[in-house]
């Protein structure tokens, strides 16, 4: 099959090598791409945002099958667009996206399915936003309801900051017909589920556990994603049943009911308290950087997942997992995720030895001349597998060793809350 892929970080390069090895994949295509992706794929440079010009070049290329990785397209109907056009995707409708595009929708969707989740409230006007804080206790969660690339997620533990916060949101002209959510915190552990749904069928894919802020021992500013394991042990064997009984199930069918079923990843931040999960929020999406740990897991088979989720065929389909386990530390640009430069050379990244054990993900990089340099804030995944968290730890710590990128950060305590 010809198989195209959309967006460039280290999660679609995830996918590409996974795709790759997959005996069904006869060219592989993607756009925008990165360095690392050029070097298993053919990247076009066009807007993956626009459905129709992503339907062009997917019947220009004889495409078979298109992956979208990013929410945005998703958000702007390019798997609505594919699908009117007669072209397979693996990726939900912009109605069904909305569990990831529109926070209120999702908690009409809690509400209607009986999920447990954080109660928020909605506001389309400041001032009445505002007045509602005197009724709240802290730290409470101040949210832009629609999607904020990550940043629209405040946790105030004070009055002022949660004013500011609200301030913030309303500034953005994009924000004011969408609108704020105010919602109580919920104290816990956080991990991310995966599940694969084919508008019916759950199927599910696995647990993985990110960092999101830049400094060890999780201090500083919130980030896209520092780093990740799989399996997440905090989310046990009973957890995960009641995850699937009371979260995952009621919102699929929820959405069946309404005309509008999901199929694609559905990815669930959860929030785990007393040995109860609450759901924080879900996404249309794989996460990156935990893509990248779910895709060493999976390998080839990865590609035939999303297949039978297109062909609505999850129902006859397994997952075969082996006992493994799989860590990615995210290389960063000093700076990000603050203000930070463009276009420092990266050397040496030939020496990481790529294997079905450990591979160095790239996400913003930029190829010229055959050598590389920098194209964005996080830059490099230095990803491995291994028969233990410790052992894959120290494999992906290894990869980073052999790399020689002054201008790289990196977090030195992936992994820390399953090792302790
Ligand atoms: P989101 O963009 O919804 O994932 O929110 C970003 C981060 O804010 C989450 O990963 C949590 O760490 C935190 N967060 C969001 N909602 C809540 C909540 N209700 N209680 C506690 N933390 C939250
Ligand atoms: N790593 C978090 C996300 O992709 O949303």
């Amino acid at each position: 099959m010809n198989i195209l892929i959309l967006g460039s970080g280290g999660r679609e390069h995830s996918f590409a090598w996974a795709v790759m090895q997959n005996p069904k994949c006869h060219t592989l295509i993607a756009a925008p791409g990165n360095a690392g992706i050029s070097q298993i794929a053919t990247c076009v440079d066009i807007d993956i945002e626009d459905g129709n010009a992503v339907a062009d070049l997917a019947n220009e290329k004889s495409i078979d099958f298109v992956i979208i990785g990013p929410e945005a397209p998703l958000a702007a109907g390019v798997a609505d667009t594919l699908r009117a056009r007669g072209i397979p995707v693996f990726g939900p409708s912009k109605q069904a996206a909305q569990l990831e595009t529109s926070k209120s929708f999702t908690k009409e969707i809690c509400m209607a399915a009986g999920v447990p989740t954080a109660p928020a409230k909605h506001f389309l006007d400041p001032s009445h936003a505002k007045a509602f804080l005197a009724e709240g206790t802290y730290p409470i969660v101040i949210k832009a309801d629609g999607l904020a690339a990550g940043k629209g997620v405040v946790v105030a533990s004070d009055t002022a900051t949660a004013l500011t916060a609200i301030d913030k949101i309303f500034d953005d002209p994009s924000n004011r017909h969408t609108g704020v959510l105010i919602e109580d915190y919920i104290e816990g552990q956080e991990v991310s589920y995966f599940i694969l749904c084919d508008g019916e069928t759950i199927l599910p894919i696995g647990t993985a556990q990110d960092h999101k802020r830049i400094g060890d021992g999780d201090t500083g500013p919130n980030t896209g994603g520092m780093g990740a394991y799989s399996p997440a042990p905090v989310l046990t064997p009973n957890l995960e049943k009641e995850v699937l009984n009371r979260i995952i199930s009621p919102t699929i069918a929820e959405m069946y009911r309404r005309g509008t079923p999901y199929q694609g990843v559905l990815y669930a931040g959860l929030m785990i308290r007393n040995a109860k999960p609450f759901l924080i929020e879900y996404n249309a999406r794989f996460g990156d950087p935990e893509a990248q740990v779910l895709m060493m897991r999976l390998g080839a088979q990865a590609f035939d997942l999303f297949h039978a989720v297109v062909e609505k065929r999850l129902c006859e389909t397994r997952v075969n997992w082996a006992d493994d386990h799989a860590l990615t530390v995210v290389l960063a640009t000093k700076g990000y995720p603050g203000e930070f430069q463009k276009g420092s050379e990266i050397k040496r990244l030939e020496d990481v030895k790529e294997s079905s054990l450990q591979m160095c993900f790239h996400a913003g990089t930029r190829e010229q001349n055959g050598k590389y340099f920098t194209n964005g804030g996080r830059v490099l995944n230095a990803t491995a597998r291994g028969s233990s968290l410790q052992e894959a730890r120290d494999s992906a710590y290894k990869i980073i060793e052999s790399i020689d990128w002054p201008d790289g950060i990196y977090r030195q305590d992936i992994g820390w809350r399953a090792l302790k």
